[in-house]
């Protein structure tokens, strides 16, 4: 295996303002909502860790308080549940702070997830990093991100997810041109787009929420004027590394993934996936389960 860097940080952006699922998210990020019982950003946390990765940078926002509160102890609740000797409620919340060390950099405005990814500059060093969106959940039993750190490791420069959408939905998306590779789950990237119209668009592979980025990225950055939406795009930085060689912070290879993926940042998404986490849950579905059923059936 070549000789390149570890990546032992995790990057999450959580500063967006979550437009899409107002008025939910007027005084509480996205990344907090709840799925089935843990917010969505647990599981993103819970996934960085279980792919080795234990410092954990949050990029917050204003409304950052819930997510700081959450990932730290409470000793006022922990107190009552250790009276009442509910062990099992106790360690439910004692485990989020426990699971990393965390820490937190302000985004002041929220220029777009490039410039939020940016704010990561000076904790991340000159060393290559993992970046997981906070609102973008992969399934527990389908490893993305191990699967990408091995990639880095091999082959060096900046590694993507890349999932097969229908044609129609490529707009929603960044959106990558693509070579194989010697193996069947890794693409080179040649060219990435962010949400081009369906007829623009280079293939049917779209970014989610999952990189490991080469630090060369934070100098591309801060060259990267405002793109689409007038927000500074990770996309667009990731399409100049995708154009440079080894020693500057290229190439750019994608990670083929055909697992489970969860948006939890729109209103249907969401509910979407509420519904087959609760229904994957051994305490909740065998009531769950039926009850939706006889309710589909009435409807
Ligand atoms: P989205 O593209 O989902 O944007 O961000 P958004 O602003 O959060 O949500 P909408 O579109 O208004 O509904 C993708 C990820 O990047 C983070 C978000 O928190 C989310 O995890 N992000 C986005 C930032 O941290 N800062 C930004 O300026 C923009």
């Amino acid at each position: 295996m070549a000789d390149f860097d570890l990546v032992t940080k995790a990057v999450v952006p959580a500063a967006g303002l979550g437009t899409r699922f107002l008025p939910a998210t007027k005084a509480t990020p996205k990344e907090m909502l709840p799925i089935v019982d843990k917010p969505a950003i647990q599981y993103v946390v819970e996934e960085a860790v279980s792919a080795g990765l234990l410092d954990v940078l949050m990029v917050t926002g204003k409304n950052k308080r819930s997510i700081e509160d959450h990932f730290d102890r409470a000793i006022e609740l922990e107190e009552v549940l250790e009276a009442k000797g509910d062990d099992e409620r106790l360690s439910q919340v004692r485990e989020p702070a426990d699971l990393a060390t965390l820490h937190y950099v302000r985004q002041g405005e929220p220029r777009g997830l490039g410039h939020a990814v940016l704010c990561a500059k000076q904790h991340v060093g000159d060393h290559p990093f993992a970046c997981l969106l906070g609102d973008d959940l992969i399934d527990y039993r389908d490893e993305l991100l191990k699967r990408m750190i091995e990639v880095r490791q091999a082959r060096g420069g900046s590694v993507i997810a890349l999932m097969e959408v229908p044609k129609e939905q490529v707009s929603l998306y960044g959106c990558a041109a693509i070579e194989p590779t010697d193996e069947d789950d890794v693409v080179r990237v040649t060219d990435l787009v962010e949400k081009p119209p369906a007829d623009e668009a280079p293939s049917n592979w779209a970014i989610i929420g999952r990189y490991v980025i080469d630090p060369a990225v934070f100098e591309v950055l801060e060259n990267t004027p405002p793109g689409r939406g007038n927000e500074i795009q990770l996309t667009d930085a990731l399409r100049t590394l995708a154009g440079r060689g080894g020693d500057e912070g290229g190439p750019v290879h994608g990670v083929l993934f055909r697992g489970r993926r969860y948006d939890t940042g729109n209103k249907l998404d969401y509910l979407r996936t509420v519904v087959q986490f609760a229904a994957d849950r051994p305490d909740l579905a065998p009531e769950f389960v039926p009850w939706l059923k006889e309710f589909l059936a009435n409807r």
